[in-house]
């Protein structure tokens, strides 16, 4: 049985962690070979060299099933895997895919693997494959043999899918989109002028019309003040190598050697309001968008956009797009910034499209002024806990710039050195073992229990408003 496994490593495949997953299972399962394609190390070759692209879709049609095998970069894949995607689209290839069985093995430290692991799903389930499922891996569970049963196991199952031929109802629905037409002159009425500076991050085409008219609507509408910056005209050399040179003091190996970093820290991080603005790619942003965000790891672990007000402009079928919804709240909440609203083209009429970017303004000033930030959800509170735990555990080494920032920034606040409440719990836990005590606590002051601080609380400001 032929697998042909796609590396979405940006590193070869003895480099790779991932890649090391598969070489195991190509050990434990000789009844299968495992040829691995370093699609993500070479995409820049894939896009040049007409032969080398038809060489890995001959190895794709030829196989009998295929495994994506990548690590997680930025709640996705990495740009470059990214990239090896599109140029599918680009170039029409989807029929060396077509009914293919697929799996994903995926490595990470499980922070928001979820959405990778959908966004490969539907991808797959896009090209017409039959996707079997997704198996997310924490970096170093290989080192534990239980884990390697469980690996294994997801590997036999997927390869007696294979064999069987067995058919799968896709879950993913295709999506529809069809572009109103906005008009590149509308302008929203003047805004007064305020203190705040606003950035337009923008990955923006001549062709993509849609996107070029909100960007210029909302630049109108942060009075004509708002910097853009274009990612398509900077000088960005490439994607993040995985390399880990950032660790020690955020030193990124391209730094002087492109504008990637100058034009972040001159440009972005000062402004108080970012906009992202750009078009949807298969189930994403494009792969330009994914390497900002992938080269972005220079600052690894530690928020870096801590307070600004985010606002979101996307042209495509958005609002059937779930996922990327969850995924950027999820990114925004765990960077401490504010996510104002995403507006996207995907309506029938205009009106709504400019109404929500009229109100994105508007909102993004006011909550600037204020200074607001929304409660954390969940997703920036679990995420927040995943990056502690690494950083000060088995993460701590390389990323010692993140473990400095955590541990002066208050970040290490595990609950255990909640000595009050560890102090309360212990006499509470001793006394509900009295069972007259048990009963009066249970039946008679819980609730109040739970609800009196905070009654003091209203009383007390009621006292004040009299
Ligand atoms: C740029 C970058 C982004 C990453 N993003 C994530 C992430 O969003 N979630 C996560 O759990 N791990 C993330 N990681 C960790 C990698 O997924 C993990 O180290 C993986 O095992 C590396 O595999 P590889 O050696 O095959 O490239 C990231 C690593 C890098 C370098």
């Amino acid at each position: 049985m032929k697998i042909c496994v796609l590396n979405g490593s940006p590193k070869i495949k003895e480099n790779s962690v991932t890649m090391h997953y598969l070489m195991y299972l190509q050990k434990k399962l000789p009844e299968a070979s495992f040829n691995i394609l370093n699609v993500a190390n070479m995409v820049n070759r894939l896009e040049q060299d007409p032969g080398a692209y038809q060489e890995v879709m001959s190895s794709i049609s030829n196989s009998d099933g295929i495994i994506w095998g990548f690590p997680l970069y930025y709640l996705l894949v990495s740009s470059q895997m990214k990239r090896f995607i599109e140029l599918v689209a680009e170039r029409k290839s989807e029929p060396a895919f077509h009914a293919k069985p697929a799996a994903a093995i995926t490595t990470s430290i499980h922070f928001c693997d979820n959405y990778a692991l959908k966004y490969i799903r539907e991808v797959s389930e896009d090209l017409g494959m039959k996707f079997f499922d997704a198996y997310s891996a924490g970096m170093y569970d290989l080192n534990n043999a239980q884990e390697r049963d469980r690996l294994e196991a997801f590997a036999r199952n997927f390869l007696d899918f294979v064999k069987q031929g067995s058919a799968v109802p896709p879950q993913t629905l295709p999506l529809v989109y069809r572009p109103i037409e906005l008009d590149l002159s509308s302008k929203p009425a003047a805004n007064r002028p305020t203190g705040k500076k606003a950035v337009i991050i923008t990955d923006e085409r001549e062709e993509d019309r849609n996107l070029r008219a909100m960007t210029a609507y909302l630049k109108s509408a942060f009075g004509d003040q708002a910097d853009v910056v274009n990612l398509r005209s900077i000088k960005i050399n490439g994607g993040c190598l995985g390399c880990l040179h950032c660790g020690y003091d955020f030193t990124c190996v391209y730094d002087g050697k492109d504008e990637y970093r100058s034009v972040f820290e001159a440009r972005i991080s000062p402004a108080d309001m970012i906009i992202l603005a750009g078009s949807i790619h298969d189930r994403f942003f494009s792969a330009k968008w994914k390497q900002f965000f992938d080269r972005s790891f220079f600052h690894n672990h530690t928020p870096m956009l801590e307070g600004k007000q985010v606002g979101i402009v996307i042209s495509g079928p958005f609002r059937q797009m779930g996922n990327l919804r969850m995924l950027l709240q999820n990114y925004f909440e765990v960077q401490k910034a504010n996510l104002v609203d995403m507006v996207s083209d995907d309506y029938p009429e205009v009106e709504p499209v400019l109404a929500g970017l009229r109100n994105l303004a508007d909102r993004m000033r006011s909550l600037a002024e204020q200074n607001y930030r929304a409660p954390q959800t969940f997703l920036g509170i679990a995420g927040h806990k995943v990056f502690r735990d690494a950083i000060f555990g088995g993460l701590r080494f390389p990323f010692v710039r993140d473990y400095l920032h955590y541990k002066k920034s208050g970040g290490f606040d595990f609950p255990h050195r909640n000595w009050k409440n560890i102090f309360l719990s212990g006499i509470m836990m001793l006394l509900t073992r009295i069972p007259n005590m048990r009963e009066e606590i249970y039946t008679k002051r819980l609730i109040s229990g739970m609800t009196n601080p905070l009654k003091k609380i209203v009383e007390q400001e009621k006292a004040l408003d009299e």
